[in-house]
């Protein structure tokens, strides 16, 4: 059997740069090689792409990221997954991959751009399509979606650049009186809690609108929920009549005043991690439901981790919970989130990913 190759971008002209080189090295040390011819392919941060042969050893090998390889040959991929390398030395040279699997994480990745240059060049690839990750990465627009289908959402309001003095005036006593103190604030376009800031005061409201507006043009304005983060993973039924299916649950307690960039990514003990979450089968299957809505009502396809608040001074009886966010390329370390919650849900790392690639050759048949 010829085995499909698989091109794993990874890197990407996003501040998740980085995050991306741990989760690619974990795809390519653990895709099933039976099956799966693996090729690595890095988009570096001036957005070019590079051929990047990465040597067997790696995989047995305790390197827990792929190389930013900016000096390996640069490609431009072509129609029907072909890759044309540019440098005089590899002058005319052309690989071909069967299906892309995009570990890249942010924005140039996550929102769209990416799946639409896979798109016009009909070649397959992992996860949510155009429309599902353009939705996936606007926060503001997952909420409008979200909330047409009936689904709840932290209440928010939304401030763009160009607003005037006097509307975001009138604004801030609307959200005052609807919303109340705290008010998190927070640049619509990105991850890693880049752009979010908890206010407590008109003062800091407009400092720290200000600083969102250095990140998005536009910011939503949501009501602080003190919260329980309730996580799941999500992955597309491969018959599409049938419901997506939903991981169990985690919680994470951030041990800082909220989930911010450092209680992710600088402080080992910036939260705490419980899998499963403790939350009654009641619950628990109130809020699968509400997962796999969600996962419809944004047009998500593939797979996605899904991110809900359950509100801590709602009662055991009659609990309120709320969509959060959605992200449509979610970390993907063998200790990230989503594959150590299908791990703990019965899908193993290694078949999660072979799960991944056949439903995207899936999506390309059908
Ligand atoms: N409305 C809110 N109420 C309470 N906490 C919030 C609210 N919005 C965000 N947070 C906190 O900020 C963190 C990051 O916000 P989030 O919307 O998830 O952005 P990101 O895409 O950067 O992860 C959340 O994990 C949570 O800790
Ligand atoms: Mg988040």
């Amino acid at each position: 059997m010829n085995k499909i190759k698989v091109g794993i971008i990874y890197g990407g002209r996003s501040s998740e740069h980085e995050v991306s080189l741990r989760s690619a090295a974990s795809v390519f040390k653990r895709i099933d090689r039976t099956r799966f011819d693996p090729k690595t392919i890095y988009i570096d941060k001036k957005g070019v792409w590079h051929w990047v042969d990465i040597p067997e050893s790696f995989i047995t090998s305790s390197d827990a990221t792929l190389p930013m390889a900016s000096e390996a040959p640069e490609i431009v991929l072509l129609s029907q997954g072909v890759l044309s390398f540019q440098d005089q030395k590899n002058f005319g040279r052309k690989e071909k991959v069967d299906v892309m699997m995009p570990i890249v994480h942010g924005k140039n990745c996550e929102d769209g751009t990416l799946q639409g240059l896979f798109e016009s060049m009909e070649i397959a690839y992992t996860g949510s399509g155009v429309l599902g990750s353009a939705i996936g990465m606007d926060k503001e627009v997952s909420k409008r979606l979200a909330e047409k289908a009936g689904l709840p959402v932290v209440p928010y309001r939304v401030a763009h650049v160009w607003d005037s003095t006097d509307h975001i005036e009138s604004m801030l006593i609307d959200a005052e009186k609807n919303l109340g103190w705290p008010m998190f604030i927070k640049a619509a376009r990105e991850g890693s809690s880049v752009g979010v800031y908890k206010v407590k005061t008109r003062e800091e409201f407009k400092t720290k609108l200000k600083e969102a507006f250095q990140y998005d043009n536009k910011v939503l304005i949501e009501r602080g929920i003190d919260a329980r983060e309730i996580e799941f993973a999500v992955l597309q039924n491969s018959d599409r009549s049938k419901a997506p299916l939903v991981s169990i649950a985690a919680e994470i307690i951030p041990t800082h005043e909220f989930y911010t960039y450092d209680a992710k990514y600088n402080d080992e003990n910036g939260a705490i991690v419980k899998v499963p979450a403790e939350i009654s089968p009641a619950l628990n299957e109130k809020l699968t439901q509400l997962v796999q809505n969600i996962f419809i009502a944004l047009e998500l396809e593939g797979y996605s981790r899904i991110d809900l608040f359950l509100d801590r001074q709602s009662t055991t009886e009659n609990p309120v919970f709320y969509l959060n966010e959605v992200n449509t390329l979610p970390g993907f370390t063998s200790i990230s989130m989503f594959p150590k919650l299908w791990e703990m849900s019965g899908i193993a790392y290694t078949d999660l990913l072979t799960k991944l690639i056949d439903l995207a050759l899936l999506r390309n048949r059908g």
